[in-house]
């Protein structure tokens, strides 16, 4: 096995760290290595944050549905699909004088453009994460980020074409961390088709959960997992938060 394949099938997500600083040339590897990702028409539309005074930190371990880790770890780069800056250059180099000139309208990031900008800032994150790993450097995706949009929107100053779109812990794994097995993934027949979507029937759910070593009854456990996950009250938040981060983004 190679070393590229051996760090992407190695890798977990590392939720407690040592109280280890990250060297600066670390970190500037790290940061080599996610401004290297594929981005859309090579436009960079993303921004990092890296979150360092320890009372932002904190405030993330709450307001990212109260995960206490979040403020222990050395490294916290918040991600954010990023229309702003590329907007502002355009108006900058007077796009709205030539609109008028031209007799069309001033067209603004509408909600493609966000999905693209999300595209980048994730595709930058997994660089980062791979990176880390490479150099020994567990982390950890915090989706939560994604609730609370006011409040994250107001505790880092973000203007209205920006979305924090995850945010990532890394720090050196504890022995904890290095001990705890893998989770298990779906087998790949459930998850790449041929051609065409396939849904999944009653028999390929009992498999595809039987497989990944889960309960042999699916309607339990798909249960349990829409109201601990689908339907609960971080989820509901999410979707509140999203809605009214697309108004503001619309200009509503
Ligand atoms: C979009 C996204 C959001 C996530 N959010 C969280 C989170 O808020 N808290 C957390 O502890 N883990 C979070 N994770 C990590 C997942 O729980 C983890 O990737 C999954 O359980 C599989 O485990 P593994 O990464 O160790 O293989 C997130 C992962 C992704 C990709």
């Amino acid at each position: 096995m190679n070393d590229v394949l051996e760090v992407l099938l190695k890798r977990k997500s590392v939720r407690a760290y040592k109280k280890q600083a990250i060297p600066a040339e670390v970190r500037a590897q790290v940061l080599q290595a996610t401004l290297r990702a594929p981005t859309a028409g090579n436009m960079m539309l993303y921004s990092i944050i890296d979150v360092t005074e320890q009372r932002l930190k904190d405030r993330l371990a709450i307001t990212c549905d109260h995960q206490p880790f979040i403020a222990k770890a050395p490294m916290v780069w918040l991600f954010l699909a990023d229309y702003q800056r590329w907007f502002d250059y355009f108006l900058q180099c007077g796009v709205e004088e030539a609109c008028e000139h031209r007799g069309v309208p001033l067209r603004k990031p509408e909600e493609g453009d966000l999905f693209i900008a999300c595209c980048d800032a994730l595709i930058a994150a997994q660089n980062a994460v791979i990176a880390a790993e490479s150099l020994g450097l567990g982390s950890c995706y915090i989706g939560d980020i994604m609730e609370q949009y006011e409040t994250h929107r107001d505790l880092f100053s973000l203007p209205r074409y920006t979305f924090p779109i995850c945010l990532l812990c890394f720090g050196y794994p504890t022995q904890g961390q290095i001990d705890r097995p893998r989770t298990s993934r779906f087998d790949g027949k459930f998850i790449l088709f041929e051609d065409r979507y396939h849904p999944l029937t009653g028999e390929e759910f009992v498999e595809m959960f039987h497989k990944r070593g889960g309960s042999d009854a699916p309607s339990n456990f798909g249960q349990s997992m829409y109201f601990r996950k689908f339907n609960a009250d971080f989820s509901v938040e999410l979707n509140r938060s999203v809605r009214a981060m697309l108004k503001a983004w619309s200009g509503g």
